[in-house]
């Protein structure tokens, strides 16, 4: 097995939001073309099922068969579908733009999905997920412990980040306890408590666990403590946006007991939908803009981090995003 050894492993990069609207296309179709262009083997994925739009992002058209069509067993596997870009390293494989009412995949389905996902050739595999928090958005968030998070610093897309990420954690939970038992039960009603009785917070609803069934509780802990999201600020328009990290930081560890690292941040670019309406990749259309050199940064940061904890990103991130501005715009 001495060549399964030395492989280099998949990496699967699912891109999340809370709010829709974002930027999770235009971040992934074009952090794809970035990658690959440094010389990386990527498939970009669109798995925002029933709101499928990446191929507009990459500059392709609507007509490719996808996961749509993979979903109504007219394909067996995910490698046939795999479509051709204009750079030879990136593979777009399609969601189901083509083939309506496929968003709500039963259990069995998403499994093999994913299963398949995981099966991919490639160094990096992108995941284009749907905003909100349904259940196979989480379950592809989930195949990570490091997802990216996108979000703006307005308030709503803030408070969606907070909701999507407990409701991350309730549905790992939920994932973790057997149907039809008095530990189920008790969970459902934690989360049915009266406004009155304050925030649920991941602490409460562990506590509550531990007393009925100490060992789930503490697997579901240990699991949920590998999760580490990475947040990725989009449409910034100066540094002290950012002031946002301490708070998000301090929420998320008194409710969610989470740890997030900060990964990225673009600038507000005209560009970005000037590329949309053209239906060209940004790197494409225009290579020497601020938002091109912002999602470079970004996949650079991929390639050498992804692997390894961070330390320190807030900080790190802030100081980087000062010096970009002041480099740019001052
Ligand atoms: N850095 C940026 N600067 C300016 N505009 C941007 C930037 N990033 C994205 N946009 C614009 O935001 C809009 C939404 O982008 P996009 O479709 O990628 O969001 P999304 O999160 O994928 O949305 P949905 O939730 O509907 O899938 C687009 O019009 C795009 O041009
Ligand atoms: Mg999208």
């Amino acid at each position: 097995m001495a060549e399964q050894e030395t492989a280099k492993e998949m990496t699967i990069i699912p891109v999340a939001s809370g709010k829709g609207g974002v930027g999770k296309s235009v971040i992934t179709a074009n952090l794809s073309v970035s990658l690959a262009e440094k010389g990386c083997r990527v498939v970009a994925v669109d798995l925002d099922l029933g709101g499928s739009n990446l191929h507009t992002c990459l500059g392709l058209d609507n007509n490719n068969p996808g996961i749509g069509d993979y979903l109504r067993a007219h394909y067996g596997n995910l490698d046939e579908l795999l479509v051709d870009t204009y750079h030879p390293n990136l593979k777009f494989l399609a969601g189901d733009a083509r083939s309506p009412l496929m968003a709500n995949l039963h259990t069995a389905q998403k499994n093999k999905l994913m299963n398949h996902l995981r099966k991919l050739d490639a160094d990096y595999v992108l995941l284009d997920l749907g905003s909100g928090s349904a259940y196979n958005t989480l379950d592809f968030f989930a195949m990570s412990y490091n997802g990216l998070m996108v979000c703006t610093v307005e308030y709503t897309s803030l408070m969606n980040l907070l909701t999507f990420l407990k409701n991350l954690a309730l549905r790992r939970i939920e994932m973790q306890l057997p149907r039809n038992t008095f530990l189920r039960k008790s969970f459902q009603e934690c989360l049915n408590q009266p406004l009155t009785s304050g925030v649920i917070t991941l602490r409460k609803v562990l506590h509550t666990l531990a007393e009925i069934d100490k060992e789930t509780a503490e697997n579901i802990n240990r699991d949920w403590l590998n999760f580490r999201p990475r947040i990725v600020f989009n449409q910034g328009r100066k540094p002290d946006d950012l002031v946002v990290i301490d708070q998000i930081s301090e929420t998320l560890e008194r409710n969610l007991s989470l740890r997030c690292d900060y990964f990225g941040h673009l600038f507000f670019d005209p560009k970005a939908s000037e590329s949309l309406r053209r239906r060209e990749p940004l790197k494409s259309f225009a290579p020497d803009s601020y938002i091109v050199a912002d999602i470079d940064r970004l996949a650079n940061r991929v390639i050498r981090l992804w692997s390894q904890p961070l330390r320190n990103s807030a900080r790190l991130l802030k100081n980087n995003t000062v010096q970009v501005y002041e480099e740019r715009y001052l």
